[in-house]
């Protein structure tokens, strides 16, 4: 028996047409996202470049350490025991005040000796003024007063200035040590070394 006609439309066959090749781009031109390779690369790198930067963190941290403990910070202070020069040298019922800024100190010559007033106010520690012509010490900061005698009479400092050893050093001049310090409020004025008698 002859096939029957169909009335199905048999559809030309399409011929396949590959898809041409993207171009890539040259790989430094690539981002990350188009070449996880380069990504991997990057981290990598990254790790690399950190692991570095926390090895010489280290180095130097640890070599900061050690030269702080071989050379901690300490502050040199001038040295408090000095020579004053002679006795000679001072006029009699004047405040010297040679020694104030440099070692802090106030030498007073009396008639029959001499005595040492550290220069730092006992209320909040400013350095108080002498004022020759009113016979007493003034201090800047919040207006306390004290005697030629280094007690205080006005404002707010609650005590005397303190005094500092004076003596006699071997070759006759006058010797003072700030480290060591006579308060009139502990009944120190009358210690040795809180006054040098000098009859000259
Ligand atoms: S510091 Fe001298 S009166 Fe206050």
């Amino acid at each position: 028996m002859a096939d029957q006609p169909t009335n199905e439309v048999v559809k030309p066959v399409q011929p396949q047409i590959a898809a041409a090749p993207i171009p890539r781009k040259p790989k430094q031109d690539r981002a990350p996202e188009e070449d996880p390779g380069i990504w991997r690369m990057n981290r990598r790198n990254a790790l690399w470049v950190g692991g570095w930067l926390a090895f010489f963190g280290f180095i130097i941290t640890s070599t900061v350490g050690a030269l702080r403990y071989m050379f901690p910070r300490v502050l040199f202070e001038p040295p408090t025991k000095f020579k004053a020069g002679l006795p000679a040298d001072y006029v009699v019922g004047e405040v010297s005040e040679k020694y104030k800024d440099e070692k802090r100190v106030w030498i007073v010559r009396e008639k029959d000796g001499f005595y040492a007033i550290i220069s730092i106010c006992t209320h909040l520690g400013c350095t108080p003024r002498w004022l020759p012509s009113d016979n007493k010490f003034k201090c800047p900061c919040h207006g306390s007063g004290f005697y030629k005698s280094a007690i205080n009479f006005e404002g707010p400092a609650p005590r005397p200035l303190e005094r500092a050893f004076i003596g006699l050093a071997d070759d006759g001049q006058i010797e003072i040590d700030r480290s060591v310090k006579f308060l009139y409020e502990k009944g120190e004025w009358g210690k040795q070394g809180s006054f040098l008698e000098y009859k000259g």
